[in-house]
């Protein structure tokens, strides 16, 4: 063969393998079924065993249990974790886009990894998650971080040992980006971070479409996981002792909408019969919040009285520009109907100021509400626009500045709330599962209440694993200390 030949054949490959996002694409739903794929994979190969891997991972849980299966996939190929960014040989950057800020941290981390990449050419840099779903954001590295090796999307993961053993027959960046609806993934590997507590996804995707939110294109369609599999994969968590599950989905209530048989209240009381001592789910959205949901939350001890319900504003019409499908009324109805039927529940939420051209009086109903519902806690957020989203085209006529001080004030009185919750627990029994050393004083233990509360609690070690009683000595803004009763 001719050496130029030999060259043409390997670029056309590069070219042909390279598969770019597209986030028009992306946003196509059809009926076709959803493919579920049964994993059963194994790989053999001693290039990377003993080398060193890295995993930064951002955003919110789903990608956090992403990362548990990117790590067990590294550890397949005979890899260990650092927790050190500079001892590693392979690195990968678990990324996400719900807000620019998110971008941002990203690209400045790349910065430290391209340093390190001079030192160590060797070095194996891979960006990963929801990010990489944008083309803007694989455009930017492919013209400005030549030095990033290897690129793929959320669903795909699973092509990650094939592409980290390929990096060194190439010389070039590979993309491995697919913007289809996505399929629903079994037997997929986890490397867990805990033994105590673990990760369930129930379902991927989202179709809810809100008009700010870049999930529904980075995610792909709603596909949920068939029952008996979850269930599987509880009862092998319950097997190996574990003491809680969080049931994962951008929309949990949604879940089995997609499937023939099954609704999210009855697969919550199939997990609450597997006897594990703890299920949580996150997060709810209000629209699909029915009645029998409440009735299995409320008749089910094993299920937690703690409801994450993003608001995200106060206004009904922002709420309708925002295409949540609820009204502000709508909204308290279903939060006093949560209060009322399930005994001692948590409600915390999520609220975004700023949505384009909310007004002063838009802003004051969203206070209303927070001074009605007196949440647990919330999450705030300026609003940030995401490329290809709706609202992202809306001309806006609010400052910036006027957006940062709508949050601070929004902050404050959210943040008196958390205080005031806490301090209903002074004096109070708990149960609280006890996780691990508490990281402010080694002599103290920390968990988690059944309602979501950080405890720091004078116990020993032993406890470790275990629900105790837990009687709260003193409250803090963000979390509560106490002593085993
Ligand atoms: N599926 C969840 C939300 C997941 S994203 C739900 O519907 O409740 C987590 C939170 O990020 C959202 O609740 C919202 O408050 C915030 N968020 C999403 N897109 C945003 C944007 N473009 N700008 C600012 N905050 C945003
Ligand atoms: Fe985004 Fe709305 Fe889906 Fe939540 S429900 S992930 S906010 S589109
Ligand atoms: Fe971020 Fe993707 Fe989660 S955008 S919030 S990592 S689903």
């Amino acid at each position: 063969m001719q050496l130029s030949t030999f060259f043409d054949i390997i670029l056309l490959n590069e070219v042909e393998s390279m598969q770019l996002p597209n986030l028009k694409e992306a946003r196509k739903r059809t009926n076709e079924e959803v493919p579920y794929i049964y994993l059963d994979e194994k790989y053999d190969s001693e290039v990377l065993k003993g080398k060193k891997y890295f995993v930064k991972t951002y955003g919110c849980q789903m990608n956090v249990h992403d990362g548990e299966e990117i790590c067990a996939r590294l550890e397949s190929l005979g890899l260990f974790k650092t927790e050190v960014l500079e001892e590693a040989d392979v690195v990968i950057l678990n990324t996400c886009a719900i807000r620019e800020n998110a971008h941002d941290k990203v690209f400045g981390y790349l910065g430290r990894c391209k340093h390190l990449k001079r030192e160590k050419p060797e070095l194996i840099i891979g960006l990963c998650g929801c990010m990489a779903q944008e083309e803007s954001v694989v455009e930017e590295i492919r013209n400005k971080h030549p030095y990033v090796d290897i690129i793929f999307g959320t669903h795909n993961i699973n092509d990650l040992q094939k592409l980290v053993l390929e990096v060194r027959n190439r010389k070039k960046l590979d993309v491995n980006v697919y913007s289809y609806e996505g399929k629903v993934f079994e037997n997929i590997p986890y490397k867990r971070e805990s033994n105590i507590k673990a990760w369930v996804n129930i379902m991927y995707g989202c179709d809810k479409f809100c008009t700010y939110c870049i999930v529904p294109y980075t995610r792909g369609k709603q596909r949920s996981r068939k029952s008996i599999d979850i269930i599987k994969e509880v009862e092998d968590l319950v097997k190996n002792g574990y003491q809680e599950v969080t049931l994962l989905g951008q929309n949990v209530n949604a879940y089995g909408k997609d499937l023939d048989d099954i609704s999210f209240s009855s697969l919550l009381q199939k997990i609450s019969d597997t006897k594990i001592p703890r299920i949580r789910f996150v997060t709810s959205h209000p629209w699909d919040f029915t009645d029998d949901m409440i009735e299995v939350i409320a008749k089910n001890d094993n299920i937690m009285p703690y409801i994450h319900l993003p608001l995200q504003s106060g206004s009904s019409d922002i709420l309708r520009k925002m295409g949540r499908r609820y009204t502000k009324e709508e909204y308290l109805s279903l939060f006093n109907k949560i209060k009322e039927k399930i005994p001692n529940v948590a409600i915390t939420t999520d609220i975004i100021v700023g949505f384009p051209n909310e007004s002063d009086e838009d802003f004051k109903e969203t206070l209303d509400v927070v001074n009605t519902c007196q949440f647990d806690s919330a999450f705030t957020f300026i609003y940030s626009p995401r490329i290809g989203t709706p609202a992202a085209l809306i001309k806006d006529e609010v400052s910036l500045s006027v957006k940062e001080e709508r949050l601070q004030e929004l902050n404050k009185v959210v943040n008196e709330y958390s205080k005031q919750a806490n301090l209903k627990y002074v004096g109070k029994v708990v149960p609280v599962l006890i996780e691990g050393v508490s990281e402010k004083d080694e002599t103290k233990v920390f968990g988690y209440t059944d309602t979501m509360k950080l405890v720091n609690v004078v116990a020993s070690k032993e406890t470790i694993g275990k629900i105790i009683n837990v009687k709260i000595t003193e409250a803090k803004s963000f979390s509560l200390d106490g002593e085993e009763c």
